[in-house]
């Protein structure tokens, strides 16, 4: 038990990972493990991130995409819209709390990041930051957006989602760069 949490607490090795060779059970990966979705720019200091459970990676004219969405009313929305570039980052099962704060606080009322104990690193070649403690960071620049139009609810159950109106506004990010532990590749 002692060497588990210990390796726990080791920073991940990440290495490039090419967008046809990742390797992730894709509804395991949104549904269950959940992923961070953060927006802005790390050297100015200005970005949000939070946690997201809804989205998809994939293919979108003829380029790797990454597919999310984003209500509203979440600070992170503001940041998706301002700025040209988001990231994606899984962890391992150690740092769920942290990815329970990060989903249920907004970075509009405090430091929810230090409060959840990662720690914001420069990405690769996006201007978004990703995390030091991530297994999977996926960089994205953002190419399109739509907002979700509830006349295209074909099964009538899904408005149960949006009892508000606050409806998704969807963003397609082209994967610049995925950097990864050797798990997922
Ligand atoms: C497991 C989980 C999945 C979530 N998925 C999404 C999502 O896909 N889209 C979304 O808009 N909010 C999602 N949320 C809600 C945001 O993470 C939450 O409202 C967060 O506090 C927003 O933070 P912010 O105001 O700092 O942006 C999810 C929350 C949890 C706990």
């Amino acid at each position: 038990m002692h060497s588990a949490k210990t390796s726990d607490n080791k920073l991940p090795v990440r290495q490039p990972v090419e967008p046809a060779a990742l390797l992730v059970k894709i509804h395991d990966l949104f549904a269950n493990q959940w992923l961070l979705l953060t927006a802005g720019d790390f050297a100015t200091g200005q970005f949000n991130t939070m946690t997201i459970a809804w989205g998809s990676i994939g293919t979108m004219w003829n380029k790797p995409f990454v597919q999310v969405v984003v209500r509203p009313q979440r600070h992170t929305r503001k940041f998706m819209d301002d700025f040209d570039t988001f990231t994606l980052c899984a962890f391992r099962p150690a740092h769920r709390s942290a990815l329970q704060l990060l989903g249920a606080k907004s970075g509009r009322d405090g430091n929810k990041i230090a409060a959840a104990g990662l720690t914001p690193v420069a990405a690769a070649v996006v201007a978004a930051p990703v995390f030091a403690e991530a297994d999977l960071a996926i960089e994205c620049r953002k190419s399109y957006w739509q907002d979700m139009n509830p006349a295209g609810f074909v099964n009538a159950a899904i408005a149960a989602n949006y009892p508000g109106q606050d409806y998704h506004r969807i963003y397609f990010g082209e994967i610049a760069a995925i950097r990864a532990t050797s798990a997922y590749q």
